[in-house]
């Protein structure tokens, strides 16, 4: 296919390919893993793969998808995450945005009247899709470490408790990796008889390890999550974006349609949908299993007390939340943004610690940390 390219053209394939081995080395600042290998996939290139529909339904005429696979990736994200074994549904999205959307829309659908508490350090999708899906909403305050605040959210939904109450939860916020805690939640519900309740978990980066944690996060269906999102390109690694929504089978069912087209089930929020997503997660999980997760979490952690001491002793003052893989440092300035990739907001930059980074890359960045320049960022702030 490519004997027409022009010899520009190649050249141009060949410079990202240059430009992106070396942009690699200085990946810091963003909640994605990059120590993945899926060669054995690649021969899966050639084939016009769709998993349209839904792939627990046993039909459909489109017969060139990975529905299986993608069966397999959800039951395992539905046991990892302790959905009940027989009420459980999902679908392999394109990244957790979508996750929170078709988590929004399910919730719509069982509340329509509902009114969305997220905090202000939910994820830009949340505002996004409530504003999609024109529901009505109320934003809570966050405590010092990102963490929602229960006393702000209790007030907000004291003032509107007629109204029916959808959730969102974050367990690990996009800046400070902050994890609201939904037996917490729960208790303020049931003190003020809120029956009416869908609790979101928006679970992007931390889903895939937080059950690996001590203690536990409270955010799993059996500690009351409606449903979960996990994002399959963060701390599992891919190189498309994807990510795993689980919900409960019961209310999913209220929502979903047959469309005669496909013979199928129109249950998710894309109509044509990435078949090759599925299988680099499905390839994941049998290579990774539940125990590789776990260990690629102790390695992160150790990573991470590697870090935070090494800047502290070059008198960084660098901080994270307890059992986080992520270190705030003051905000940088623009150079070694740009340089270290370093997502910045208000007062911080952030250092994600996920599989790929080495100890190399920690201590290249802290001498460039120690530069002047840094410095005077410091003072300027
Ligand atoms: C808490 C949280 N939710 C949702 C998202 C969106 O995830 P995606 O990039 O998979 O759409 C992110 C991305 O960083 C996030 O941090």
């Amino acid at each position: 296919m490519n004997k027409n390219l022009l010899p520009e053209d190649k050249k141009k394939i060949d410079q990202l390919e240059s430009y992106l081995d070396e942009k690699i080395n200085y990946f810091l600042g963003y909640p994605v893993a990059f120590d993945f290998d899926y060669s054995p996939l690649y021969k899966f290139l050639k084939f016009p793969i769709n998993n349209a529909g839904d792939s627990f339904y046993h039909g459909g005429s489109y017969h060139m998808n990975t529905h299986s696979f993608e069966r397999e990736v959800v039951c395992f994200f539905a046991d990892l995450l302790k959905a009940p074994e027989n009420n459980y549904w999902g679908y392999v999205t394109n990244g957790s945005s979508e996750g929170n959307l078709y988590a929004l829309y399910l919730a719509k659908r069982l509340y329509p009247k509902g009114i969305v508490y997220f905090s202000e350090e939910a994820h830009y999708s949340i505002e996004k899709n409530i504003d999609i899906l024109g529901l009505q909403y109320q934003k809570i305050k966050t405590q010092i470490t990102g963490e929602i605040d229960y006393s702000d959210l209790e007030k907000k939904i004291l003032i509107n408790a007629e109204h029916p109450v959808i959730m969102v939860a974050n367990i690990g916020t996009t800046l400070k990796e902050a994890r609201d805690d939904i037996q917490k939640i729960q208790h303020i519900l049931d003190k003020l008889n809120i029956k009416k309740r869908y609790i979101h978990c928006d679970a992007a980066f931390c889903g895939a390890y937080a059950q690996f944690l001590t203690p536990k996060p409270y955010f799993d269906f059996s500690e009351g999550a409606d449903s979960i999102i996990v994002s399959g390109h963060k701390f599992i690694g891919s190189p498309i974006p994807c990510g795993v929504v689980i919900v409960l089978k019961h209310n999913k069912e209220k929502v979903s349609s047959y469309v005669d087209v496909l013979d199928s089930l129109d249950d998710t929020i894309t109509g044509s949908r990435n078949a090759i997503t599925p299988l680099l997660l499905w390839y994941s999980i049998k290579y990774l299993g539940a125990e590789g997760l776990r260990n690629r979490l102790e390695e992160c952690l150790t990573l991470t007390a590697y870090a935070l001491t090494k800047m502290k002793d070059f008198g960084i003052d660098a901080w994270q939340n307890p059992n986080s893989l992520t270190i705030l440092i003051p905000r940088v300035n623009k150079e070694l943004q740009y340089k270290w990739q370093l997502a910045t907001h208000g007062k911080f930059s952030h250092i994600i610690i996920r599989p790929g980074i080495t100890k190399k890359m920690i201590e290249h960045l802290i001498q460039d940390l120690k530069e002047e320049s840094y410095s005077n960022a410091q003072k300027e702030i």
